[in-house]
């Protein structure tokens, strides 16, 4: 037998990237190639790139001239930009930077086998199409290899939303659901392969409606599925639009036992002008009314948000709304950015904030999240949770974990081992993490 090819695959970006660079390496499995943690001794590279925000396409290119040594030495070496740089940019990757192989955009990489067999016929390949078939179907992974104990699975992609600020609509396309048999097969397969929390993805989740057996489901009813899966134990979900948080949803919170109670709702901005010019179509009022169902549903909730600050044309006002917003309803964990301009979105086009008032509102913003997040944290001292154990720590004989609010968690000279789901009393609260001891 020839010796396995080496890949390398960098990831961008968000946890659906990760997921898909996890498929596209066993995609290239079938081709013979095995990972490898260094660029240095790879015969392929792909970059997996993001586009969300600031520079993006800059970022690639400058990665990119990084490798023309290792090209030089060594000809075989096959370059490919996979994700959504790949989908905006397209022929033009191939145009500005010619030791690049391969471009491949987010909906086309079960085609990535006979791209990857093009290259190596000296051919370019590129196809940044937004074809019907199911990629997923078409990505079936090979053998049972063993998992860690949590995983992703995408089930819901794109976004018919448009927000004013935001690429995915365009570099991930139009909103598309996978059919649940489909999404239930593929987390008993995770489960027999040692998987115990599952983190449904999607740009959109709550919007899912993929085919059931009798019609369309909603997430709630694919979530119900989902928590008859014997052996799977934790259900998370992300992210979600406040528009589609639906009745069934909330209540599941509730109700299904083995949904977390850790909720990432985006609101972006807690002024309705800003919502408005953003095309949110929920206002500030509507997402905390909408926070407090939830609550009722589910009392002890984490919630997790983001925010966009200086936002075309955001007055001091509008920023003060989005900080008494983030003080009622105080998150767990929040992402703040500064607006960056995307290209070819309609807020681009508008009148920007100076950038030195964007980066002091942001800096404010961020300290009070940072204040919540720690008070919350520190609250759990005392508190005793479940923890799924995931690996061992940084001191000898510490393993880690997430509780159900997501919270990192450490025990020290345990016997646990990775996909223990353990409770632990809550006895110190760290910078990034809680400190416990076994119940
Ligand atoms: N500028 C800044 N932040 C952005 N996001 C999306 N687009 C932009 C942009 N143009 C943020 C939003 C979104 C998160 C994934 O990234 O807050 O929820
Ligand atoms: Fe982007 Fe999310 Fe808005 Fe869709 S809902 S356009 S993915 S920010």
């Amino acid at each position: 037998m020839s010796e396995p090819k080496k890949l390398f695959i960098k990831t961008y970006g968000c946890q659906m990237n990760v997921y898909d660079s996890e498929r596209m390496a066993e995609a290239l499995g079938g081709q013979g190639y095995v990972e490898t943690k260094s660029p240095d001794d790879a015969d392929m590279i792909l970059l997996n790139t993001c586009h969300i925000r600031e520079k993006a396409a800059e970022k690639v290119y400058s990665e990119l001239g990084r490798f023309k040594g290792l090209k030089a030495e060594k000809p075989d070496l096959k370059i490919g930009v996979a994700g959504c740089v790949a989908q905006a940019e397209g022929e033009e990757i191939m145009r500005r930077q010619p030791l690049v192989d391969l471009v491949v955009g987010p909906q086309s990489y079960h085609r990535l086998p006979e791209m990857e067999a093009k290259t190596r016929g000296g051919e370019k390949a590129l196809d940044t199409d937004f074809p019907e078939e199911d990629k997923f179907e078409k990505l079936k992974s090979r053998p049972k290899a063993k998992r860690g104990p949590t995983a992703f699975l995408t089930v819901q992609e794109g976004c018919d939303k448009f927000c004013a600020f935001c690429v995915v609509p365009y570099t991930r396309g139009a909103e598309v659901s996978r059919p649940a048999d489909r999404i239930i097969r593929e987390a008993q397969d995770l489960v027999e392969r040692g998987v115990r929390e599952i983190t449904l993805l999607g740009q959109n989740v709550n919007a899912y409606h993929g085919a059931g057996p009798d019609g369309d489901m909603t997430l709630a009813a694919l979530i119900w599925e989902l928590n008859k899966v014997d052996g799977l134990e934790r259900i998370r979900f992300t992210t979600s639009h406040p528009n589609d948080m639906d009745d069934a949803l909330i209540e599941a919170h509730g109700t299904c036992d083995k949904l977390m109670p850790y909720l990432h709702l985006p609101v972006q901005s807690g002024s309705d002008r800003v919502l408005k010019r953003m095309n949110r179509s929920h206002t500030a009022e509507s997402y905390l009314r909408l926070i407090e169902r939830i609550r009722e549903a589910r009392p002890d909730i984490l919630m997790s948000g983001d925010f966009i600050v200086g936002f075309p044309e955001e007055t001091d006002e509008d920023f003060q709304a989005t900080l008494d917003l983030v003080e009622e309803v105080k998150y767990g964990y929040a992402y703040s950015f500064k607006y960056s301009t995307r290209p070819g979105t309609p807020a681009a086009e508008r009148p920007q904030v100076e950038a030195e008032v964007a980066d002091e509102r942001l800096q404010r913003l961020q300290a009070m999240i940072t204040r919540h997040q720690r008070e919350i944290q520190d609250a759990m001292v005392g508190q005793t949770v479940s923890v799924l154990f995931e690996k061992p720590g940084r001191q000898p004989g510490q393993m880690v974990g997430k509780s159900e609010y997501l919270h990192a968690v450490h025990v020290s000279d345990t016997d646990v081992e990775a996909g223990d789901l353990r409770k632990v009393k809550i006895t110190a609260s760290g910078a990034n993490s809680l400190g416990g001891a076994l119940i």
